[in-house]
């Protein structure tokens, strides 16, 4: 860089200390509102900006970085991307980041706790003891299904879904996946064995998904696939929301099979309140919070700001996914 500090655009306040390293090389403007930048705010405040710090709720597209021409980066401050237009970004030597590995773990542990509170009826024991329905001890009262030595399928088994199965084999579940390519490590290192995505459904006690979205798996759980689960199985989306036809999920589960879903991320994001799938007591939808623990939200912070320093300093970032934008890649500009 020459003369001046670069200025960074941030599209949420972020936990941790993260951006005072920021701080420290550029000028950096942060979008102090709850809510995602309006579409219109966000071209303004990154009109002039050498690198964006993005959040899944912005669209990346190719009329943003026409809009933005001195960006070099835009740094994602999650895993997933599918709010980027990454072939858009490389035509127009921009680098795009997202924040791997930092989150796997707690991601990992909240699809256990939504699989486990769903099987067991957590959400639902709660609510009957709150409103005044509990009466007495009674055998038949809230009957759930077993975890221990159940069935777990896995759709993708990336590092999330084999941290999920490093949970899963604690209690001593039979673990299958199904994933575009086969897995043998993963396969050897976990047990686990590979189904086509119709067997594992109907195989499976849970499933539970780890898959990118793409346009080969939006809605890859769709009324087809949701018929052919066990009534009793219970399904667990940490993915993204549109990995699942929300629809034909409402009509499966009020028609009772599956039996239940757990759902951190929602088609569409937020889901309104008046979504019928609230009506359902068989599920349980959470705001998108599986990665959500200080200290890893924290890490991802370190992470986008990373890859962003590195860019800004004319460096690959370490989490770059394009780094072919690097052959015609925009230069910070002083
Ligand atoms: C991600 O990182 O993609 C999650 O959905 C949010 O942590």
């Amino acid at each position: 860089m020459t003369g001046q500090q670069p200025h960074v655009f941030v599209t949420r306040r972020l936990p941790g200390g993260a951006l005072d390293r920021l701080h420290a090389v550029a000028e950096v403007d942060v979008w102090e509102g709850e809510l995602p930048p309006p579409r219109g705010e966000l071209l303004a405040r990154a009109r002039n900006a050498d690198g964006l710090i993005s959040l899944l709720t912005e669209r990346i597209d190719g009329e943003l970085l026409d809009r933005c021409p001195r960006l070099v980066a835009v740094c994602n401050y999650a895993v997933g991307y599918d709010n980027f237009d990454v072939d858009a970004a490389t035509a127009r030597g921009v680098l795009l980041t997202n924040t791997p590995g930092v989150l796997t773990e707690t991601t990992a542990d909240f699809a256990f706790a939504l699989l486990m509170a769903a099987a067991r009826r957590v959400v639902e024991g709660d609510r009957y003891s709150r409103t005044g329905e509990w009466q007495t001890w009674g055998p038949e009262l809230l009957l759930g299904v077993d975890v221990y030595r159940g069935t777990l399928g896995l759709v993708g088994v990336g590092q999330i879904g084999a941290a999920v199965a490093r949970r899963a084999r604690g209690f001593e579940m039979r673990i299958l996946y199904h994933d575009a390519v086969a897995r043998p490590d993963v396969e050897q290192r976990l047990g686990l064995q590979r189904r086509d995505l119709d067997t594992l459904l109907a195989e499976a006690d849970f499933v539970s998904l780890h898959v990118p979205l793409l346009p080969e798996t939006r809605h890859l759980i769709g009324r087809r696939e949701l018929a052919r689960m066990r009534p009793s199985a219970v399904l667990v989306n940490t993915s993204r929301g549109a990995v699942v036809d929300t629809q034909a999920l409402y009509e499966a589960l009020r028609a009772g099979c599956p039996g239940a879903a757990a759902l951190d991320v929602t088609e569409p994001e937020p889901l309104p309140p008046s979504h019928p799938l609230f009506s359902l007591p068989n599920v349980i939808i959470t705001p998108h919070i599986a990665s959500g623990s200080l200290t890893t939200r924290s890490r991802m912070a370190d992470l986008a700001v990373d890859n962003m320093l590195a860019a800004l300093a004319g460096r690959l970032p370490p989490n770059a996914l394009n780094p072919q934008a690097g052959q015609q890649r925009r230069t910070p500009q002083g």
